[in-house]
């Protein structure tokens, strides 16, 4: 039918991140800058250009899973009905919407969005005391908590994602297993990568995956798993929990990467460290044709550069997480 979406590599693509918005109501250390500009609303992608896109990557590219990220993807106003109209791809071969979500508007969102055809949520979630949380997010926990209960509720796969920085939540790691032990809900620790947006990081501020387990050893027998395909990979806890660690900066896995990104603007990125790409929304709002986008898509990603892996540290860019949709 169509060629599988690739790169000279040979690592065929197979998730689009499709980054919503620049815009969050949270303030989290590791991604917000502390007054952010906030991109004007026009240049940001709308409904219909968001699913003219989408259709593109799965009719024409073979990608089958689509997660919303941002920012926060549930401050778009229209959220339920861009998942409706993503939700239409899956006749065309999309297996998988997933979306990404700080959780403070997921109490009253999660209904609606399980309804509109999403398959699961990510929750991003670095501490289980309101201080730390505070600390971290410069927000209240308890909306959070009660976001995740109203997603387990109308039936959302919940998997929880955890930052951890030192010097600000540290301490927070046994306590985020412990809950996480007890609600029966996924985890993943994900090492602090150098793209936030105050340029807070340096690799001193990295609390590395050997850190976390050297954490938990006294508490728990641990196991490492088969390798997995999603950015983490599993310890075995107690021998009956599987604990997920997403190691960019101590073990990048570039070599198995099966992802593009489309930021909150209309850029095709190939890679989370990428400096620049394609501005596909200025094609759409040209005229181009689905030719001519696909093309463009194609050439992109075919030279998609080798990833974090090949040059590790700090490098200034010009679009950091909250745009670019993590
Ligand atoms: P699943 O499909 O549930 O595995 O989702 P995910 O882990 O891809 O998505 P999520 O938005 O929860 O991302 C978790 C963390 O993994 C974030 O910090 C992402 O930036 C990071 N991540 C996701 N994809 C990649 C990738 O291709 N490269 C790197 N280095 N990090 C990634
Ligand atoms: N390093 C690692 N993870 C980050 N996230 C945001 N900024 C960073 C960063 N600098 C995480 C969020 C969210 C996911 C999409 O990306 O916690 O869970
Ligand atoms: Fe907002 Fe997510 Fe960035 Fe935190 S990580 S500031 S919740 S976009």
């Amino acid at each position: 039918l169509h060629t599988p979406l690739a790169d000279a590599r040979g690592r065929r693509k197979r998730k689009l991140r499709l980054s919503l918005t620049d815009r969050c109501n949270l303030r989290c250390v590791y991604c917000m800058p502390e007054h952010p500009q906030w991109l004007p609303r026009d240049t940001l992608l709308d409904g219909a250009e968001l699913q003219r896109l989408a259709r593109l990557f799965v009719a024409r590219l073979g990608i089958s899973e689509i997660r919303l990220t941002g920012g926060e993807p549930l401050l778009r106003a229209e959220i339920t009905q861009i998942t409706t109209a993503l939700d239409a791809l899956r006749a065309e071969g999309l297996e998988r919407l997933a979306l990404t979500s700080n959780g403070v508007r997921l109490d009253r969102l999660a209904a609606p969005l399980r309804a509109a055809g999403l398959d699961d949520l990510n929750v991003s979630l670095d501490a289980v005391t309101p201080q730390g949380f505070a600390r971290l997010t410069g927000g209240d926990l308890a909306p959070v908590l009660r976001g995740i209960d109203a997603a387990r509720a109308a039936g959302l796969p919940v998997k929880i994602n955890s930052v951890i920085l030192r010097g600000h939540n540290e301490d927070e790691v046994l306590p985020l297993v412990r809950w996480a032990l007890a609600e029966h809900l996924p985890l993943r620790f994900i090492e602090f990568m150098p793209l936030d947006g105050r340029g807070y990081w340096n690799a001193e501020r990295v609390v590395r995956e050997d850190e976390i387990l050297a954490q938990l050893a006294p508490h728990y027998t641990i196991e490492a798993e088969a390798p997995s395909d999603d950015p983490a990979h599993y310890f075995r806890i107690d021998g009956r929990y599987a604990l997920g660690m997403i190691s960019t900066v101590s073990k990048p896995f570039c070599r198995r990467c099966d992802r593009v990104r489309v930021s909150a603007t209309g850029r095709l990125y190939s890679c989370l460290f990428s400096a620049d790409g394609p501005d596909l929304r200025t094609m759409l709002r040209e005229g181009a044709d689905d030719d001519a986008i696909e093309a463009r898509m194609r050439a992109h990603v075919w030279h998609k550069e080798a990833g974090y892996a090949e040059r590790p540290g700090y490098v200034e860019r010009p679009i950091t997480m909250h745009v670019m949709g993590g």
